[in-house]
């Protein structure tokens, strides 16, 4: 119980007290010679000194006599006096040295009083002898009970051994330890035959077989009584608690029932947790650590782990078939890995658990989890070898129809016995690779269905031409025979299991081809110098074959290109080859009819134009009435009935900001001042009636601007329209009256005569 700290501090203390009495005795004070009987000092020959002890507690009613004053020296005419702790108040003494105690005293208070006596002359008050120390002893009655220091409280695990500490005790008593008054000794009062105290206060077991699931406290009635070894003295009682504490001494078991059933649909996923299986233990919760095991031909199925209470978790590691087995009985053993059980023991527990499995409408199973069909492309019809093939594993055991519901899936499946066909020939360069499902359903309303993956494999045929691939290929003007001017190679849409072959299909005077049996082909020069300057091409025909299974061969074509080179043989300047590499004769028909068609389109608009003209012409309209039509005019637009027929809004838009506005024309510009208002009027009449009843005329509106020079005119109208009519028979004699500025003028008109007839 005294731990390390406490013991190197009691140690300590014990030093100090060591300490304490060397330096007394040192100060030439022997306490215990003085204590314990007459004082033996040479100087105080005088003084027979008898130890001096009183009782204590005693009630004290008239002073008590407790000893005497002894001096060889001492007559009827000397006195004493004390002097000191409690002199003259606790004790007196009288002239015959009788020393009395007035009080009643307390050793646990004070248990030594110190005095000193004289010896004096009565009469003189002279010292007769020296003064003298002396001890009064206050004598330990047994007036103090022991005190416990508790509350104490012990604990101890079960089955521990015997004599196994549980606590210390302690008890103290104020009076005098080293008499019986002060010594305490312990007892237990109760549970004697399970626990033992020893003098020190240990109290340790007695027994092995303490067991907390039978009682977990004890409480135990400790007495600690002092006048030790005798059966009287004072003693107290104090009750403490002893805590047994848990270890793991009991084995888990399974409680109530033997028998555990549960009920487990057949379509139940794994993992999930069946049921509990509850376990109790009479262990603490802590002790309780139960493991399950179950029979090994059971455990691929089922498991039993302990979940957080520490009960068993009946697991399902795989999916139950009611079809195959509809139930289970097997045996779940419980064992602890660390117990303490006493000897013979069983170490195990065991229940048994019944599974029923239920039944469930399952939809139907297919034979094969993924089916993986292939076929030749091109290859039309075609039936699979391989049939779908489902069944309802239920025990009705319903018919089952297949579908596909994807309507681009190539494949076709028949409803009642799974065959399945090609819908469609497949072109493998296209879509090498189909994924359907093929859906399983019970011919039952709302019957169960499931569905499986159809892989189907488009397989190779060689049923593509293989494909020139040369990269520019030209030769250099600089190029000597035997040069080799580039390689060429060839590709295939089929999967190619052949090496590509290449021979000139028409022998070139220029070039050779060489195959290299490793599909490609060496371009050399064969033949001479070339020039830029000639216009010749340069075009090989080349027949490729693919060495497939049936052989596929193309002639493709290759233009060779003529530069000018630099030395390192880099072209610097390349005539345009006119024909390109490879333009097949199905590209040149395409591009033959695209020609053709333009032509046919182009033939057609120029008809239409010429029947329009023609119609036009038809309507017969004079050349020159239209002329008279396009004079210029300004252009209102936007007519009441037409307006269908003519954009006005560009015109009205045109004419508000200014830009659009035509420029009127020198000739409508001059115009004579109107000279008469009703000639203006009936003229203006006239030309409204003509318009309004003219059919072959524009039919929109149009402003139509007339120049008209008016009826006082001396000139006339200068106009052409009229004058052929009247040229001739007109006297022009007038112009000679205007004098000599229109002689020209006169002239021109032939005024008769000559100049002469004009008067200037
Ligand atoms: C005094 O008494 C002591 C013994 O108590 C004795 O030894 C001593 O001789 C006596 N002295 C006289 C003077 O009587
Ligand atoms: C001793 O045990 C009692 C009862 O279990 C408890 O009430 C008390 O607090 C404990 N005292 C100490 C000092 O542990
Ligand atoms: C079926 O084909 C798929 C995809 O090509 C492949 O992953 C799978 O292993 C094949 N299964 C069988 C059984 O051949
Ligand atoms: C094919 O053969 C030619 C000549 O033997 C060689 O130069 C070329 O590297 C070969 N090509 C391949 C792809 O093996
Ligand atoms: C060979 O080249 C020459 C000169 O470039 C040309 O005139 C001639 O037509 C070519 N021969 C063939 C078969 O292309």
């Amino acid at each position: 119980m005294m731990t390390g700290p406490l013991r190197r501090k009691d140690s300590w203390l014990r030093i100090l007290a060591i300490a304490f009495i060397v330096s007394v005795t040192e100060a030439g004070e022997p306490t215990s010679e003085v204590r314990r009987g007459p004082a033996l000092h040479r100087h105080k020959r005088a003084w027979n000194w008898q130890a001096l002890y009183t009782g204590e507690e005693n009630i004290v009613t008239t002073p008590v006599q407790i000893g005497k004053l002894r001096n060889n020296k001492s007559n009827e005419y000397t006195q004493f006096i004390i002097q000191g702790e409690g002199a003259n108040s606790i004790f007196v003494v009288n002239q015959q040295g009788d020393v009395f105690v007035t009080q009643k005293l307390d050793r646990e208070t004070k248990s030594v009083y110190r005095l000193r006596a004289k010896l004096i002359d009565s009469i003189t008050k002279h010292e007769i002898e020296a003064a003298s120390d002396f001890e009064i002893h206050v004598q330990d009655i047994n007036d103090n009970a022991p005190e416990f220091q508790g509350p104490f409280n012990g604990s101890i695990e079960e089955m521990s051994k015997e004599g196994t500490p549980v606590l210390t005790v302690k008890a103290t008593d104020k009076d005098d330890p080293t008499i019986a008054n002060g010594k305490v000794e312990y007892k237990l009062l109760t549970d004697t035959d399970i626990f033992a105290i020893d003098q020190l206060g240990v109290i340790r077991s007695r027994v092995t077989s303490l067991d907390r699931e039978f009682k977990s406290q004890y409480k135990v009635a400790v007495q600690a009584k002092d006048m030790y070894g005798q059966t009287n003295g004072f003693s107290v009682t104090s009750t403490i608690t002893i805590t047994v504490t848990d270890i793991n001494d009991n084995l888990a078991y399974f409680p109530k029932r033997k028998s555990y059933t549960f009920d487990v649909r057949e379509d139940e996923q794994p993992v999930i947790s069946i049921g509990i299986i509850e376990v109790e233990d009479k262990d603490e919760e802590q002790n309780k650590d139960p493991t399950f095991s179950i029979p090994e031909k059971f455990s691929e199925i089922f498991q039993v782990i302990p979940n957080q209470r520490k009960d068993g978790n009946l697991r399902l590691k795989k999916a139950l078939d009611y079809e195959q087995q509809e139930s289970y009985t097997f045996s779940v053993f419980l064992t602890e890995q660390k117990v303490k059980l006493p000897p013979g023991a069983s170490r195990e527990n065991r229940a048994e658990v019944v599974i029923t499995v239920i039944d469930v409408d399952e939809p139907p199973v297919f034979t094969r989890p993924v089916y993986n069909i292939s076929v030749q492309e091109e290859r039309f019809p075609f039936r699979f070898p391989e049939i779908i093939s489902a069944k309802d594993p239920d025990k009705i055991n319903h018919r089952i129809r297949y579908y596909i519901e994807d309507n681009a899936c190539p494949i076709a499946v028949d409803a009642d016995s799974g065959q399945m066909s090609l819908k469609w020939k497949l072109d493998r360069e296209s879509l090498a690779f189909h994924v359907c499902q093929v859906v399983a359903e019970e011919k039952t309303p709302n019957g169960k269905r499931s569905s499986v993956t159809v892989n189907l494999v488009v397989m190779d045929i060689n049923d593509n031409e293989p494909k020139l691939m040369g990269g520019d290929v030209f030769v250099c003007d600089s190029d000597n025979r035997g040069t080799v001017i580039g390689t060429i190679t060839a590709t295939d849409k089929d999967e190619l299991n052949g090496v590509f072959h290449f021979r000139l299909a028409k022998p070139s005077s220029n070039f050779s081809l060489s195959d290299n049996n490793n599909g490609t082909a060496t371009l050399t020069v064969k033949n001479g110098k070339f020039s830029t300057e000639d216009s010749a091409d340069h075009i090989l025909e080349i027949e490729i074959t693919d060495g497939g299974t049936p052989l596929m061969k193309s002639i493709d074509l290759l233009a060779i290109k003529v530069c000018q080179c630099n030395s390192r043989r880099s072209p610097e300047y390349c005539r345009p080859a006119r024909a390109t590499t490879g333009v097949s004769v199905h590209a040149l028909i395409a591009i033959l009819l695209c020609i053709v068609t333009i032509l046919v389109i182009v033939i057609l608009i120029v008809l239409r134009r010429r029947y329009r003209k023609d119609s036009l012409v038809a309507l017969g309209k004079a050349s020159g009435e239209i002329h008279e039509q396009l004079v210029t005019y300004d252009e209102e637009g936007g007519g009441e009935m037409d307006t269908n027929g003519y954009d006005v809004s560009i015109l009205t838009s045109a004419r508000h900001d200014g830009t659009m506005l035509p420029e009127p024309s020198l000739y409508s510009i001059v115009k004579k001042p109107p000279a008469c208002k009703g000639d203006m009027a009936m003229m203006i009449e006239v030309k409204k009636d003509e318009a309004d009843h003219d059919r072959d005329g524009i039919p929109y509106d149009t402003l139509h601007i007339y120049g008209y020079e008016g009826p006082g005119s001396l000139a006339g109208s200068l106009s052409s329209l009229e004058s052929s009519s009247t040229d001739g028979s007109l006297d022009y004699d007038f112009l000679c009256d205007w004098g000599p500025r229109f002689r020209t003028l006169a002239e021109l008109y032939g005024v008769d005569g000559s100049d002469s007839d004009c008067p200037y």
